[in-house]
Order: structure tokens, then C-alpha cells, then sequence
């Protein structure tokens, strides 16, 4: 674990986790079966992404949401609907609320946040959010007191014009006061949570400001600045967005680097940041071995608004890759269906395991190539 994972662990959902037996059992044998890369599973995988909602107030320009032709079903998962999910987790150490939509949008968001807390009082409860219905709809305080362990803005620009261009609205301004606004609530009520951060995910409207997005994040004294997010999968642009020419994708990650280091930001350097040129050099040898790495099968799921289990974000398309509806079966049954222990199979045997992992996480990506 990273210095900086364990300092987010430690201040978003504490130690209590650890004084559970079966949790840390859990966590032990699902790392084994992982790295042994098992077929049935005996334990359940620790990581919980939960869609409340898949409906959002923006279009942003790289989002699926704003692909021509996204046709999900749009819905809110009810409170009730999810404890009846989080109860078949009692070994989950990390929750993510969030998925393709904005949890603030959810009607009933904060009482979401202590369902999630009274079910799984010490694991790490996280969401990501555009940040522009905080003081709108839910305020600062109540965010606070409400128990989530970290709350990640998404900024995906450093100057207020490409924040327009990329996110489609003209508040810039606005979501930096929300960040100052957690942060002045979380000390004035004398608060270790939620941790923030901020991110920002690469494309070509925006790349060349990441060293600068990693300056803005220090000056806004957050507790994180996750890496500048490469977008990985061709489906992930809206149909109008242009790709990142190599070398000057690799100029700004070393420039981000160089910021971070030159800031001492609380900013991850590993992976294609240790040594971004390196890296790119080696990539299309890395991309067609990623199924190798995969953790979806065996470690982390998602589940959206309705009860679908899905396993992997990399999947555009939900009809091409449900599992199953854990509020229809339980997620036990689900977890070594015959379709699933198969995908595992795939992979132990160095196959790609799904047909929609040949398009995502494996394809060649020619957009990222020179
Ligand atoms: C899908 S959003 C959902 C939560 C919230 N609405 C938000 O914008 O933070 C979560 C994160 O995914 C990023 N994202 C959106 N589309 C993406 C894509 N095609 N590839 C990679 N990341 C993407 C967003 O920039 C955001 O940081
Ligand atoms: S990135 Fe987030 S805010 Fe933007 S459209 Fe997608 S879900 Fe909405
Ligand atoms: S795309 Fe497929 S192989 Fe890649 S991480 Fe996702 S489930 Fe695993």
C-alpha cells in the first residue's frame, strides 16, 4: 500500500475495519484467490461501487453520458433498495458511491451516506461528484457531519475557459468555493472527514493544463490530487473530441510530474508517472497485456441503479455486460455463475475473457498512437 492510499485509508474510514475478523479474513483470502487467479470464489471482493443515480445536471464532453446513442435507463436506486445491497457486503472495505451520473443529484443522497455508514460503520465510503449542487442542494455541513470518508471533485481543467469547454458550463468559480467550502466546514466542525481530492481526467481540450491542475490543487490545500486520468477506451470521448498526439501527451505528464514534485503535492508518482516517456514507449505491449492485470473479476463490481451487477467500468454498454440483479438473486449465486467462473478461466489461461474487454481494456488504442 502507497503512503498516500494508507493516509486516505486511515483518515476516511479508520482502523475499526481491522478489529473485524471476518473482514480481515475476507480481505486475506480474496487477495490469494486473486493472485492465484481461482475460478470459484470463496470470498467476496472488498471493493463496492454502487451507481446511485445514472442521472447528472452535466454533458460533460468526454462522458458516456454525452455519447450519441446512450440510451441506460435513467433512475435513482431507492435507500431501501440499497441496504438491501449493502447487506449482502459485510466485508466491504471500500464503497464507492458513485458510477455515470452525480450522486448529488440523488434526492435522497445524504440519507444514502448513513445507510452506507450504519451498515458498514468503518469502511472507506467515497463518492466522486462535479461539485456544483454543493451549497445548492446539499451544503458543506451536512456533508461533513453526514460520515463520507472522501469526496473527490472532478475539475478536468485548470482555466475557467476550458472548464466551459470541457464541462459545459460557465461556474468554474463555483466549484472551487465548494472545495474551500468542505474544507472550512470539515475544521470548523472539527472533522477528520471527508478527505478530499480532486481529479482530472486527460484529453485533448485539456492536457496541456495539467501541470497547472496540480498547482491549482495545491493552492486549494486539498488532501489529494489524484494523476492526471488517462482516458483509456475509444468510447469514452463524445463523438466531436480529438485525441492526444503521444509525445505531447508524455511532455504533459512529465510536467505534472515536475509540479508535483517541485510542490510536494499529495499526489501519487507511481505508475506512468514515475516515468511517463518510459512508460508511453512500451505502451501498446502494456494495452494488449492489460487483461493480465484485471482486478473486476475477482476483486471490485458495480452495481447500478437498479440492481444490475456489472464488473467493470471499461464497459460501455450495461446489455453487453450484466451479471445479473442482486436485488433478483443473491450476489453469492451470481458471483460463481458459470459465465463468470469462465471469464475467470479466460484470463488464468491468458485469454481475454469477454468479448467487450477486446474493444476496452485490450484494443490498441489508435487515438493514443503517434
Ligand atoms: C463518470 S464521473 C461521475 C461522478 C461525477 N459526475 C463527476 O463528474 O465526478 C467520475 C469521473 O469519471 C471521469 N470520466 C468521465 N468520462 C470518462 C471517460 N470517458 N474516461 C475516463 N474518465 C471519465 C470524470 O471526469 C469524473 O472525474
Ligand atoms: S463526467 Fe460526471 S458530471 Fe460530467 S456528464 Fe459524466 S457523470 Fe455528469
Ligand atoms: S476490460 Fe475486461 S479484462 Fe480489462 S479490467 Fe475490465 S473486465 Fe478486466
Amino acid at each position: 500500500m502507497s503512503v498516500f492510499r494508507f493516509r486516505k485509508f486511515v483518515r476516511s474510514a479508520g482502523w475499526g475495519m481491522l478489529t473485524r475478523p471476518d473482514v480481515v479474513f475476507n480481505r486475506l483470502l480474496n487477495n490469494y484467490e486473486m493472485t492465484r487467479r481461482a475460478v470459484r470464489m470463496l470470498s467476496q471482493p472488498s471493493k463496492i461501487e454502487v451507481e446511485i443515480t445514472n442521472r447528472c445536471n452535466l454533458a460533460c464532453v468526454h462522458c458516456l453520458r454525452s455519447k450519441r446513442g446512450f440510451k441506460a435507463q435513467l433512475g435513482d436506486l431507492s435507500p431501501e433498495d440499497f441496504d438491501a445491497i449493502l447487506r449482502q457486503f459485510p466485508c466491504t472495505l471500500t464503497l464507492t458511491m458513485a458510477g455515470f451520473g452525480e450522486g448529488l443529484m440523488h434526492p435522497h443522497f445524504l440519507e444514502m451516506v448513513r445507510v452506507a455508514r450504519s451498515r458498514l460503520p468503518n469502511a472507506n465510503i467515497l463518492s466522486y461528484t462535479n461539485g456544483l449542487l454543493v451549497g445548492d442542494i446539499v451544503s458543506a455541513e451536512d456533508l461533513v457531519r453526514s460520515g463520507l470518508g472522501q469526496l473527490h471533485f472532478s475539475l478536468d481543467a485548470a482555466r475557467p475557459e476550458t472548464y466551459a469547454i470541457v464541462r459545459g458550463n460557465p461556474y468554474f468559480p463555483r466549484i472551487l468555493e465548494n472545495i474551500r467550502a468542505v474544507i472550512e466546514a470539515r475544521q470548523r466542525l472539527g472533522s477528520p472527514r471527508p478527505f478530499v481530492g480532486v481529479n482530472f481526467t486527460m484529453m485533448n481540450e485539456n492536457f496541456h493544463e495539467a501541470a497547472e491542475y496540480v498547482r491549482l490543487g495545491v493552492d486549494l490545500g486539498v488532501d489529494y490530487i489524484a494523476r492526471p486520468a488517462l482516458i483509456l477506451t475509444h468510447w469514452g470521448y463524445s463523438d466531436g473530441a480529438r485525441r492526444i498526439p503521444r509525445q505531447e501527451l508524455v511532455e504533459a505528464l512529465t510536467q505534472a510530474r515536475q509540479a508535483a514534485v517541485e510542490t510536494s503535492a499529495p499526489m501519487p508518482l507511481g505508475d506512468y508517472m514515475t516515468d511517463p516517456a518510459e512508460y508511453f514507449a512500451h505502451y501498446e505491449e502494456r494495452r494488449s497485456q492489460a487483461y493480465r492485470r484485471c482486478i473486476f473479476l475477482w476483486n471490485y463490481i458495480q452495481i447500478d441503479p437498479f440492481g444490475n451487477l456489472k464488473l467493470c467500468c471499461l464497459h460501455p454498454v450495461a446489455a453487453t455486460h450484466v451479471w445479473g440483479n442482486v436485488l433478483d438473486t443473491p450476489f453469492r449465486r451470481l458471483w460463481n455463475s458459470e459465465a463468470l467462473q469462465a471469464a475467470r478461466q479466460a484470463v488464468r489461461e491468458g485469454r481475454v475473457p469477454l468479448a467487450p474487454c477486446a474493444q476496452t481494456c485490450v484494443r490498441p488504442d489508435p487515438e493514443l498512437a503517434d
